[in-house]
C-alpha cells in the first residue's frame, strides 16, 4: 500500500493548556477546528467561557439527542453562524428559525421525497459520465484538482435537478464566489463571539461582499426570468414561487426566493463535493476497499454504463460513503444558541449560551467507534449500524432541522463514485498531506491534486 500521509485530526486540537481569549479568537479565525478544546474529544460535555459568554461543547450521543430532538425548541441556529451566513443566505431555510423556518421547510419538502430523488438519478449519472469523459480525454499522467472537479460535477447536478438546468449560470464564477465568501467567515464568527458590533470591519470583507453581491444578483436574475417567462417544470423555483405563508397567505418575494436558491445551491453541492473528494482520497489509501467496490459495481452494471435502477444495489459503495462522512464530515460543527435554560444531563445551561456539536469529535469517540481513525465501511453493515446510538453518526444533523438533502446526497455520492471508479484510478502524490481546514465546511487545506490514470 502506498505510504500516504493521513491528515491527523488529533494534531488540530490545541495543546493541553487551554488557550487564552485572544489566542482562541485567532484560532477561530484561522481554523475553528483548532479552537476545539482537547476535552471535547474525550468527554460528553465540556464547558468553557469566552469573553463572558458560555460555550458548551456536546459530543455524547444522548446529550446530542437532547439538543437536536427532545429539547429542540430551546435552541435556535447560533448567532455566530447566522452572522457568518445571513449576509448571503438571508432568512432562508438554513438560517431561519421558528415559524418562518417551518413553512419554508414544508414548501420544499415534496421535492426531497424518495420517489422524486430516484427521478434525479438519471441527471446525477449523466453529470458523473460527463466528468468521466472529460478525464478520459486528458493526456496520460495528468493531474486534476479533485475538489474543483467534484464541485463542478455536483454543481451541474444541483442546477439541473433543482433549477431545471440553467446554462446561463457561470459555474466557475459561482464556485469562486462561494469560496471567496466562505474565506472570511472565521472572522464573522470570531467577531460574533467577541460581541463586536455588526459594522466592525475585518480582512476579506470587501471581497466577501463582492462575491455575495454577484451570487445574489445571479439568482435574482434567474427568479425574475422565471416570473417573466414561466415554466412547466415542477422544480425548486416552482415550489418556492407557489409557497404561501400558512398564517398570512403571503407569497415569498424575489429576495426570499433568491435566498433559498442560494442556500440550496451552496448547501446542496459543496458538501457532497467535499464528501466525494475525501472518498477518493481514502480509497486511494485503501486499494483493497477500492477493489471491493469495483467488484460490486461490476456485478450490478456488468460492462455497460450504470443505470438508475442499479444504484440501489450498491450497498458497500453506499457504506463507504457513510464511512467517509464519519471520518470527514463536511459540516464538522453544528452550532446552536439556547433561548431558555435547558438541562443537558447533569448540567444546567442558561439562556444565551453557545452550544456546539463538534460532529468530527463524536465521530471519533473510541467508545462509539473502536479504532476510530481506521477507514472501515463494515461499520455500516446492518447489525453494527442498528446496535449503535442513533446520534453516534450525524453528518446530516438530526431532529427537525436534519438535512433535507440527506437521501439526495447519499444517492448522488454513490452514483458519482460508481460511475468514475470503474473507468479511472485516482492517486495523490504519496507524500501529499492535504491538511484539514474548516470554512463552515471541512476542506482539504492544501487542495486535493490527484493523478488520473485510465483503468
Ligand atoms: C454530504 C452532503 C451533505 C451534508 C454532509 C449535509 C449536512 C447538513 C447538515 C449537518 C445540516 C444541518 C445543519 C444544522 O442543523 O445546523 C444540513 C441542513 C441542510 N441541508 Fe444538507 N448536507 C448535505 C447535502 C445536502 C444537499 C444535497 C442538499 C440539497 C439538495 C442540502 C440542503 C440542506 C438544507 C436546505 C438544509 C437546511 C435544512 C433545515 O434547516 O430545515 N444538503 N445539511
Amino acid at each position: 500500500m502506498p505510504d500516504i500521509h493521513q491528515p491527523d485530526l488529533a494534531r488540530l486540537t490545541p495543546p493541553e493548556a487551554p488557550l487564552g481569549s485572544l489566542a482562541l479568537l485567532r484560532a477561530i479565525i484561522r481554523n475553528p477546528l483548532e479552537a476545539l478544546p482537547r476535552e471535547a474529544f474525550e468527554s460528553a460535555l465540556t464547558r468553557r467561557t469566552l469573553l463572558g459568554r458560555e460555550r458548551v461543547f456536546v459530543t455524547g450521543p444522548d446529550l446530542i439527542q437532547t439538543v437536536l430532538l427532545t429539547e429542540a425548541d430551546a435552541f435556535v441556529k447560533s448567532d455566530a453562524m447566522r452572522r457568518a451566513l445571513s449576509p448571503a443566505l438571508g432568512d432562508g431555510i438554513l438560517t431561519a428559525d421558528g415559524e418562518r423556518w417551518r413553512w419554508q421547510r414544508r414548501a420544499v419538502a415534496p421535492i426531497f421525497r424518495p420517489d422524486r430523488v430516484n427521478g434525479f438519478l438519471r441527471p446525477m449519472l449523466d453529470a458523473a459520465a460527463a466528468t468521466r469523459d472529460r478525464w478520459l480525454a486528458l493526456p496520460p499522467g495528468s493531474t486534476v484538482e479533485l475538489g474543483h472537479e467534484m464541485m463542478r460535477t455536483t454543481f451541474d447536478i444541483i442546477v439541473e435537478t433543482m433549477l431545471s438546468g440553467h446554462g446561463a449560470i457561470d459555474v466557475a464564477r459561482v464556485e469562486r464566489g462561494i469560496t471567496d465568501y466562505l474565506a472570511s467567515t472565521g472572522w464573522s464568527i470570531a467577531l460574533a463571539m467577541a460581541r463586536a458590533p455588526g459594522w466592525t470591519p475585518y480582512p476579506g470583507q470587501r471581497r466577501a461582499a463582492r462575491a455575495r453581491d454577484y451570487l445574489r444578483g445571479e439568482l435574482l436574475r434567474l427568479v425574475e426570468e422565471r416570473r417573466r417567462l414561466g415554466s412547466e417544470r415542477d422544480d425548486l423555483i416552482a415550489s418556492l414561487l407557489a409557497a404561501r405563508d400558512p398564517e398570512t397567505g403571503q407569497a415569498m418575494d424575489d429576495r426570499d426566493i433568491a435566498d433559498n436558491l442560494l442556500t440550496f445551491i451552496t448547501a446542496g453541492h459543496e458538501t457532497t463535493a467535499l464528501a466525494l473528494t475525501w472518498a477518493f482520497y481514502l480509497l486511494a489509501r485503501h486499494p483493497e476497499e477500492e477493489e471491493r467496490l469495483l467488484a460490486e459495481i461490476a456485478s450490478a452494471a456488468g460492462s455497460s454504463p450504470l443505470q438508475p435502477s442499479q444504484v440501489s444495489a450498491l450497498t458497500r459503495t453506499r457504506q463507504a460513503v457513510q464511512e467517509v462522512l464519519r471520518l470527514y464530515p463536511p459540516a464538522p460543527i453544528i452550532a446552536r444558541t439556547t433561548t431558555r435554560a435547558v438541562q443537558l444531563g447533569e448540567e444546567r445551561v442558561e439562556a444565551g449560551a453557545n452550544v456546539l456539536l463538534p460532529v468530527v469529535a463524536t465521530h471519533r469517540l473510541p467508545d462509539l467507534w473502536p479504532d476510530p481513525d481506521r477507514f472501515d465501511p463494515s461499520r455500516f453493515d446492518p447489525a453494527p449500524a442498528k446496535a449503535r446510538h442513533r446520534y453516534a453518526w450525524l453528518p446530516f444533523g438530526g431532529g427537525p432541522r436534519i438535512c433535507i438533502g440527506l437521501g439526495f446526497a447519499l444517492e448522488e455520492a454513490t452514483a458519482i463514485l460508481a460511475t468514475l471508479l470503474p473507468a479511472l484510478r485516482l492517486r495523490p502524490d504519496p507524500a501529499f498531506d492535504p491538511g484539514l481546514q474548516m470554512r463552515i465546511t471541512l476542506r482539504p487545506a492544501r487542495g486535493m491534486p490527484m493523478r488520473v490514470e485510465r483503468r
